[in-house]
């Protein structure tokens, strides 16, 4: 996965504009800030300063674009992507969630929700750079204060962390109550992550509309114990974002976990595989939830068409 072309070349530029050391310190100090609030989730700020929202842009955006890429894909195999014409996007930042939406869904009508201008205007900059016929609607202020315009598609991906435990659930009830097909929540990766999306998952049902992924269980409780679902989206490193994280992979993995509610028809798989599978010689195994459970299902080379589709399957798939 891959950020737009164009996006690439714009975020290039501006980095080449842009003083290197303030930006690996402002890279570093996010990364440091980023893993800490996974395990607060307490409405803290994750942005230090000015300074940092192109250092978000350079060594965040690709991860993040390319876990709301994944999510919505996952939920595009249980609707139909396309008729999405309206999208709203919580806590924007630089049009992550956006510019994952232009991609697979092709929306006509975009709106962002940002409190901070200049990333705000970086997200206005780089979707005209990634759709330059959209006019995107900007709504600068903090999002609890501001009335959400009805959309069929909203997202809120890494931001609802920022808000504390009761501001989020109201912004989850809201959301829900506004969208017309689908809301989509997307959340690190982690246990903390996972038991916010489970309770959100609560709320956003209490509100109409059903579960359409990840679980195959929709409504019915988690199953998990001692334990937490997560994804992961593989991102393509360029040469300045393997500078800015300092890794010299020439990929990085996202591990994120989301909740995507549909109003109206879909339809839902009989499992998920919910680990990355284990692919050994002659069988592979896959770590299923299905209605009612998770159970652990090996899949010999004996069972032909099966094993060929097991050995093709991804952590996210559904499995029938
Ligand atoms: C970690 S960034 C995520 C940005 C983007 N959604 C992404 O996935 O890359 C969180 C963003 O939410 C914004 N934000 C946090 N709390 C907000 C609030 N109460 N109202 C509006 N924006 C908010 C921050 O300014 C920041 O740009």
């Amino acid at each position: 996965m891959r950020l737009p072309e164009a996006v690439e070349r714009r975020l290039a530029h501006l980095a080449a504009e842009a003083d290197a050391q303030t930006l690996l310190g402002g890279a570093k100090a996010l990364s440091a800030r980023y893993r800490a609030s996974e395990k607060r989730g307490d409405g803290q700020s994750l942005l230090g300063g000015q300074e940092e929202v192109l250092s978000y842009a350079l060594s965040r955006l690709p991860a993040c674009y390319a876990a709301v890429c994944r999510a919505l894909t996952i939920a595009g195999e249980g609707m139909e992507l396309r008729q999405i014409g309206s999208v709203l996007d919580l806590g924007a930042g630089p049009g992550t969630a956006s510019l994952a939406a232009l991609s697979l869904c092709g929306p006509k009508e975009v709106t962002l929700i940002e409190r901070d201008a200049k990333m705000a205007s970086l997200a206005v900059s780089l979707l005209h750079e990634a759709a330059p016929a959209l006019q995107p609607n900007l709504l600068l202020g903090e999002m609890g204060e501001l009335p959400l315009p009805e959309s069929d598609l909203i997202l809120a991906a890494y931001c609802l962390l920022e808000l504390d435990g009761q501001k989020a659930d109201e912004m989850v009830e809201k959301m829900a109550r506004s969208a017309k097909k689908l809301l989509l929540i997307v959340e690190p990766g982690t246990p903390e992550g996972h038991a916010r999306l489970m309770r959100w998952k609560k709320i956003a049902l209490r509100c109409g509309g059903s579960l359409l992924a990840p679980c195959p269980r929709g409504a019915e409780p988690c199953p998990l114990e001692n334990d937490w679902c997560a994804f992961a989206a593989r991102v393509e490193r360029s040469a300045l974002h393997r500078r800015l994280k300092g890794g010299s992979l020439p990929y990085e993995d996202e591990k994120f976990g989301f909740i995507a509610i549909a109003k109206g028809a879909f339809e839902r798989p009989v499992a998920r595989i919910r680990r990355h599978p284990l692919k050994q010689k002659g069988f592979v195994e896959l770590a299923l939830c299905r209605a009612g459970l998770t159970e652990s299902l090996r899949v010999p080379k004996s069972a032909g068409e099966a094993y060929r589709a097991a050995r093709k399957a991804e952590q996210g798939d559904a499995w029938e």
